[in-house]
């Protein structure tokens, strides 16, 4: 499904001489690492502050908190995602509300969202799923109208460009001044802050768990940073209830020798899914991700409706192929919050079929084609 092996091998004299460098310097959380970081990761995302977190929960729930957002408030986000989109709403005391998602995106549908603002909701919590951009231009002209904050979780999407028109858009193209806005800037940096995660599987991943604020507002950047210490920007003077959300040094040294190679990895990524597409074309039974600009394919993910992704998993397992189910429960119907949310009919039939197929930068041609083969074997097969 993933292999690191072949980034470990190419950086690896970089990454020892980076750990090295650490050790050498004693200075393991925060310090001149972590703040050179934060610096050279602002400058490649266009964003004017990045401040450095634990893990990208951390960073989506410093954003909210950042954001004044508690109790009493809602967050309008998307069900089809990794939990944590919505357990950052919740561990601040908001209420998530599920809008369902564009079927073809997998993201966060703009029309849903506009049925579901109400007088109590305060921000919009958009993500990126599987490197995609979400339909952006709707989204910030929605909250701009009702006077939301967008809160982007880029978790699966760093690198990510995004580019109008949004699929939704559903011919209500964005105002000249909002695509303005909008072209080929990266995700993360569109609303009023951004959450990327360094886990090691991520575009760029670290070799732990690491996460990032990003954000053009030198106010809610220094609260961020105040967050993420235990409420205090000085030692022992904590003005608020935050964190222990601090990225540490040796996360940073390696973040910054790989920094460099993201865009030429996020390339090959697209490559891969091209190479993906070609190989199944015409094979009945399947929909293929669109290769959209500026998606990074953070996952390969197809459709295989008519119930069967499960037995097709079970066979591509058998063959010795790993494939993922991102996700196999929508967020409203995990027991956690079962029974309290509406249905959600598009996400709940995504997750029905969804499969992600193998993919990392360096995956050869042959081995994709031997998971095409594969896979158009037991479409054949009847599985
Ligand atoms: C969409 C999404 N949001 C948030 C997170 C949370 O990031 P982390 O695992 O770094 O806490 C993840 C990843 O794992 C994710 O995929």
């Amino acid at each position: 499904m993933l292999d690191l092996e072949p980034q470990y091998r190419a950086l690896r004299p970089a990454l020892e001489a980076a750990l090295e460098r650490v050790c050498g310097s004693q200075q393991f959380i925060l310090g001149e690492e972590v703040k050179a970081f934060e610096e050279e990761a602002a400058q490649y995302l266009g964003a004017a502050h990045a401040v450095g977190v634990n893990s990208g929960t951390d960073a989506l729930v410093i954003a909210l908190r950042a954001l004044d957002i508690g109790p009493g408030d809602e967050v309008i986000t998307t069900p089809f995602s990794f939990f944590a989109t919505a357990e950052a709403i919740s561990l601040v005391g908001a209420t998530p509300v599920f809008a369902d998602i564009e079927a073809e995106s997998f993201n966060l549908d703009p029309r849903q969202v506009a049925a579901l603002i109400t007088p109590r909701a305060r921000a919009l919590l958009p993500v990126h799923l599987f490197g995609r951009p979400a339909a952006m231009g709707a989204l910030l002209e929605l909250a701009e109208r009702h006077g939301l904050a967008v809160i982007e979780d880029a978790a699966q999407a760093f690198g990510a460009r995004y580019a109008p028109p949004c699929v939704g858009c559903d011919g209500q193209d964005c105002a000249p001044a909002t695509q303005a806005r909008l072209q080929a800037r990266y995700v993360g940096t569109l609303g009023a802050i951004g959450a990327f995660s360094f886990y090691p599987s991520k575009n760029l991943g670290a070799y732990g768990d690491g996460g990032l604020i990003v954000t053009n507002d030198a106010q809610l950047a220094e609260r961020c940073r105040k967050l993420r210490s235990h409420g205090s920007l000085v030692a022992y003077r904590n003005e608020t209830l935050g964190y222990n959300s601090r990225l540490d040094a040796l996360q940073a040294a390696i973040l910054r020798v790989k920094l460099p190679y993201v865009a030429e990895w996020n390339a090959a990524r697209r490559r891969v899914a091209e190479t993906y597409n070609e190989l199944l074309a015409g094979l009945p039974g399947i929909v293929t991700p669109a290769v959209t600009t500026g998606h990074v394919f953070h996952q390969y993910t197809l459709r295989l409706p008519d119930r069967r992704r499960d037995a097709i998993r079970q066979a591509l397992a058998e063959q010795g192929i790993g494939t993922m189910v991102y996700y196999p429960t929508p967020i409203h119907q995990l027991p956690v919050y079962a029974g309290q949310f509406p249905p959600q009919p598009v996400s709940e039939a995504a997750a029905g079929e969804v499969l992600s197929l193998p993919i990392w930068p360096e995956i050869a041609e042959s081995a994709q084609a031997r998971v095409a083969s594969a896979l158009a074997q037991a479409l054949s097969a009847g599985a």
